[in-house]
């Protein structure tokens, strides 16, 4: 396998830039996840790497070689689509030889590659069956098969589970992520779904409008999101994201709304909260480091419960803090109704604070 590396790749259509300046780095046997909602250049940005599409400008590396003026075929890759796209006639067996007998392999050298790839894949009792008697499950390990057999330096998937119903989607994940760590492929995996995302990928390129905004873990992602892009785009439900007022205190940095509480904020956040380019900031928090307080409590500030929704082990509240909308996960037993005023009390260890025109997280550094 080996290392992909895009270097400032930009693709543009007219004054639309689909891919706007990209770079970064996918380690050899690592599984990166481009995410990011419709339309923000997750799938140009896979098929610049497939060559499948002229890039405006920028290189793409694999492994030691410069492949930006290569076709796709010279490119050492395999991709998965959504649609699988199998030939319906052929038998898994021929589905899986094919793109090897294209390339005028021994037949025993085919034989060997196909039923190598069959058993990695679990489908070795189909291999003589057609496409119409697989489940989509079935089929859609028969298109990674077709890509495996082929020995490529990298995968390309484009939201590969996006066909399959919601249990079947789980389950190939977890096969797709065993698939990764069987093989220490080197995977570039599309998904508009940021669960996929978080549960698959060693890495995740968040991307919004063609700009990358932020690449790192999931678990960094998660804990110290960039903007609020980021911050709502990643982890169910969203973190909830507050507009508000800074003002001074002497030392200390307090927030405040037109509702005219005020809430004081501990040492750390009132460094950040006082690098805010105005006095506009946005507090973050997810649901799990919120308290929900049925009375009047220091250091809470009132909010009006909106919707309740119980799920069974959690209740989620939404409610309004002003015109924002926040969400808070509750024990079932605590009981709370529509309308009912309550106090809300925000981590501060926990909390994010983002610059209220910039959008950028704000660091006490
Ligand atoms: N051939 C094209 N001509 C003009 N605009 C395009 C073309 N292909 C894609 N786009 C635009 O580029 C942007 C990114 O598209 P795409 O990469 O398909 O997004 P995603 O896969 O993240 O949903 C979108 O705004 C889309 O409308
Ligand atoms: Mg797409």
């Amino acid at each position: 396998m080996a290392q992909v590396v895009l270097q400032d790749i930009v693709k543009s259509y007219g004054s639309l830039y689909a891919v706007n300046h990209v770079s970064l780095t996918v380690d050899d046997g690592e599984f990166v996840a481009l995410v990011g909602p419709s339309g923000c250049g997750k799938t140009t940005t896979l098929n610049l790497v497939a060559g499948l599409l002229p890039m405006t400008d920028g290189d793409i590396v694999i492994g030691d070689r410069i492949v930006t003026d290569l076709d796709p075929k010279d490119r050492d890759i395999a991709m998965v689509f959504q649609n699988y796209a199998l030939y319906p006639n052929k038998t898994v067996y021929k589905n899986l030889a094919f793109p090897l007998q294209m390339r005028k392999l021994p037949k025993d050298e085919i034989d060997q590659k196909v039923r190598a790839a069959a058993k990695v894949l679990d489908i070795v009792p189909l291999l003589e069956r057609r496409p119409r008697e697989l489940s989509g499950g079935q089929q859609q390990r028969v298109a990674l098969g077709r890509a495996l057999v082929r020995d490529p330096r990298v995968f390309l998937m484009d939201e590969p589970l996006s066909n399959l119903d919601a249990k079947l989607r789980v389950q190939m994940r977890t096969e797709i992520k065993r698939f990764h760590q069987d093989l220490n492929a080197t995977i570039i995996y599309v998904t508009h779904d940021q669960l996929e995302a978080v549960t698959m990928a060693d890495k995740m390129a968040v991307m919004n409008k063609g700009f990358l905004q932020q690449y790192d873990t999931p678990k960094n992602v998660f804990d110290n999101p960039v903007n609020t892009f980021v911050a709502s785009f990643i982890g169910s439900p969203a973190m909830s994201l507050v507009p508000l007022e800074v003002v001074q205190r002497g030392d200390q940095a307090v927030l405040t709304n037109e509702a005219g509480w005020e809430l004081p904020l501990s040492a750390m956040n009132t460094r950040k909260a006082l690098k805010a380019t105005t006095n506009k900031v946005v507090l973050g928090a997810r649901h799990s480091t919120i308290k929900l307080h049925k009375s009047e409590t220091v250091g809470a500030v009132p909010a009006r419960v909106y919707t309740v929704e119980p799920t069974g082990d959690i209740t989620f509240v939404q409610a309004f803090v002003g015109e924002a909308v926040v969400i808070v996960s509750l024990d079932p037993t605590v009981i709370v109704r529509p309308d009912e005023d309550v106090w809300l009390e925000f981590d501060q260890e926990r909390m994010h604070l983002f610059d209220g025109e910039t959008t950028m997280a704000l660091s006490a550094a």
